[in-house]
């Protein structure tokens, strides 16, 4: 028996050399075993489990954490497996490992792709300290509908922003080489659109257009296997007739042929079974090779593969060439990662969870993940001098469970310091707390201690009520059709507000929610997702000025829900419409004329504006942006320009702003968006300072996938904008112009 021995594989050659010299011994078995993930949850390897490894009919598995299991798992695949092939070792490490840090789409709103990079980082060599290889993330699909629980995982709406924050997090996991210590394999997932379902509704169809889905939902995807992405998840959901699973469009023509990924496609959960519930196929038999005809490598958690794939082979249906190249790809990645040399883990060697650095990164992040969405009056910062007492109202004041957010299968609850208890130790003795609950949780429709409620806020300086969604409400298979704050908490704020008392909301969720309902019966209003362990800390801190609020919202905040989907860069429409030519239905006149009410695309009763825009956020600062300018006027494609406009602080504030930078092509062979993200920069601006903001792009920056499907810069008329908020008119133009 000849074992793999451990090899030093810097050169791209030697592993391939490695592959093959794999694959040529081999035996079908354990070709499919490669080709297999199951779930090792059920702790020290039961017999069945090692059994299989042992036969060298298991590649991967998935969900155990522990690192003496992990270690064992390892071992039985490398000392006692015939060609002691070590094992991929998947887990969902989302949003950090032990030490959490905000939902992805808290992630987002930093819109600070190295502090996205350092989470990812610690979330690896947490996991990398139990033995774990591969985890589920990112999460990229764009996510246009608040009422799908998994919005909390992606990184919003926006397809500029989304791009950038999928390659610093695949960089934060992946490290500057796979096979480092405490690097891991990152994964980009749902390929494609599931970001789409119908009505937000978990794993239902999508109806996406393939233009719209080259020009929004896979150029994350691009830029993650451009930025060398190991592997990558297929999504639950159907698109065109044909769920991702089975998507060979996707999963060969794009994925493979145009963009030459190299890495591993991996099966959702059981997904390939489910390809006959969605009645694509009549059988198992008929789904995996439907599977594996797409290019799925490896089967998560099921058993289609296992049960079909050799005979598949056996009676001609499937040649051994597209089993050898699927295995080629799972033991590519083992080299690259370097299991090989060996995979067994000394939890001694690497950073304890919760390490000091670890909750700095997490409390930084979690800071500037928060959007001040109101600040009448200056009623934020707080001063700690003018107060002598505060009311700490509503469920999510001091949950630590709750605010760690949606994916936290090993998140360490213990670590978390809430809001209630940072801001009793920032207070310390100089003011009082008073804590009151009000609500057993935020569903709750016992509205019987709000009179208690009442008299604390009464006898309080002011109101901090923390309310919100647990985390239970949002995530996987947890969508909302409706998308207020959930139970009477909008009562407790009307409530609260009869007090006469400041009121201040910070809203813990997974979600946008629909807060028009209070955003009027509050003072200021702090949207701080699942903020994480270091909830507690960052939100004192900002409460009470010791930062300024800098987050920006990665996705639109609708004023309700009849509006979804609303973002910023929808198309014109033939009849676009504006304040002067749309009508409320409250001012409809009793015998007005059909065509009297504006004729535009809009809602009688909502406008066409959100809540809250995308790229909205507040700052304790006052931030100025003018003089735009362009650096030229007309610019030949293959050239750059420059676009810059100025920042000034008018405060006495030093604060970060989020530079933003809109375009949109005028005419095109398909219609474009009225507005697009093209690049960002947060920035620090100290009190009274301008600095210049200036942007450089390429005129590839301004491609799209065109009438032909193919990436083209078009020639035209451009218009682009400047500001800190998707809704900014500072802006000028430029004309693309052919080259030569
Ligand atoms: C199903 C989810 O869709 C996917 O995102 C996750 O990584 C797998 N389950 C594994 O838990």
């Amino acid at each position: 028996m000849t074992k793999t021995t451990a090899v030093t594989l810097n050169e791209p050659d030697a592993v391939e050399q490695r592959v093959a010299d794999l694959l040529a011994r081999m035996t079908l078995t354990e070709k499919v075993g490669q080709m297999r993930q199951l779930s090792a949850s059920e702790g020290y390897p039961p017999d069945y489990l090692a059994a299989l490894i042992r036969a060298g009919s298991v590649g991967a598995v998935i969900n155990q954490a522990d690192v003496h299991i992990i270690n064992e798992l390892q071992r039985l695949a490398v000392e006692e497996s015939r060609l002691g092939i070590p094992l991929l070792v998947g887990r969902d490490v989302i949003h950090g490992f032990r030490t959490i840090f905000p939902i992805p789409l808290g992630q987002a709103a930093t819109w600070n792709p190295e502090l996205v990079r350092q989470g990812a980082r610690v979330a690896a060599l947490e996991a990398a300290a139990a033995g774990i290889n591969w985890t589920f993330a990112p999460m990229i699909d764009v996510s246009r509908d608040p009422r799908w629980g998994r919005i909390a995982e992606s990184f919003g709406e926006d397809v500029f922003l989304t791009a950038a924050l999928a390659v610093a997090m695949v960089d934060g996991l992946q490290g500057d080489d796979l096979s480092s210590p405490g690097s891991i394999a990152a994964c980009a997932k749902h390929f494609a659109g599931y970001g789409a379902v119908e009505s937000g509704r978990d794993y239902a169809a999508t109806n996406i257009p393939e233009n719209e889905l080259r020009n929004v939902y896979l150029p994350p995807f691009k830029a993650a296997v451009e930025a060398g992405v190991a592997t990558l998840m297929t999504s639950f959901s159907d698109i065109d007739g044909v769920p991702g699973t089975a998507n060979t469009f996707l999963l060969r023509q794009i994925l493979r042929n145009e963009w030459g990924f190299p890495g591993i496609v991996v099966s959702d959960w059981d997904s390939i079974h489910q390809l006959q519930i969605h009645g694509l196929t009549e059988n198992d038999w008929e789904s995996a090779f439907e599977a594996v005809t797409a290019g799925v490598d490896i089967e998560m958690a099921g058993e289609v593969y296992a049960n079909h794939l050799a005979a598949l082979v056996e009676s001609g249906r499937i040649a051994i060439g597209m089993i050898d190249a699927a295995v080629a790809n799972v033991l590519r990645t083992k080299f690259q990662l370097g299991l090989f040399e060996p995979p067994h883990v000394e939890p001694a060697v690497h950073p304890s969870p919760g390490s000091e650095h670890a909750l700095l990164a997490a409390k930084r992040m979690a800071a500037q993940s928060v959007v001040m969405l109101k600040n009448d009056s200056r009623t934020l910062p707080l001063s700690i001098e003018q107060l002598s007492s505060v009311a700490i109202i509503g469920p999510l004041a001091d949950a630590p469970y709750e605010q760690l957010g949606t994916w936290i299968f090993d998140g360490d609850v213990a670590l978390s310091v809430t809001p209630l208890e940072a801001i009793r130790t920032l207070l310390g003795d100089a003011v009082e707390v008073r804590h009151l609950r009000a609500m057993e949780n935020s569903r709750s429709r016992e509205t019987e201690a709000f009179n208690e409620a009442v008299e604390v806020a009464h006898a309080c300086d002011l109101a901090i009520l923390f309310l919100g969604e647990e985390s239970i409400l949002s995530g996987e298979a947890h969508s909302r059709a409706d998308i207020h704050l959930p139970g009477d908490q909008a009562k407790l704020v009307e409530r609260i507000r009869e007090t006469g008392k400041p009121v201040i909301a910070v809203i813990m969720a997974g979600r946008p929610l629909t807060l028009a309902n209070i955003v009027d019966h509050v003072d200021a209003l702090l949207f701080a997702w699942h903020p994480g362990t270091m909830a507690g800390p960052a939100i004192a801190d900002l409460l009470f000025g010791r930062e300024s609020p800098s987050g920006k919202l990665p996705v639109s905040f609708p004023r309700m829900v009849g509006q979804i989907p609303i973002y910023y860069s929808r198309k014109n429409s033939g009849k676009p419409p504006s304040p002067d030519n749309i009508v409320h239905i409250d001012e409809i006149d009793a015998f007005a004329e059909q065509t009297s009410v504006g004729m535009t695309s809009f809602h009688l009763d909502a406008g066409y504006t959100p809540l809250f825009a995308f790229g909205h956020g507040l700052s304790y600062a006052e931030f100025e942006y003018d003089h735009i300018r362009t650096g030229a006027h007309t610019v030949r494609i293959g050239d750059t320009v420059t676009i810059s406009a100025e920042l000034t602080n008018r405060s006495d504030i030093a604060a970060d702003e989020i530079a933003q930078l809109y375009v949109r092509d005028l005419a095109g062979s398909v219609t474009r968006p009225v507005r697009q993200l093209a690049g960002f920069q947060r920035l620090r601006v100290e009190p009274g300072q301008t600095v210049t903001v200036a942007f450089r792009l390429h005129t590839d920056d301004f491609a799209f996938y065109g009438r032909d499907q193919l990436l083209a810069t078009e020639p035209g008329e451009f218009h682009v904008w400047i500001g800190g908020s998707s809704d900014t008119e500072l802006r000028t133009e430029f004309r693309i112009v052919a080259s030569g």
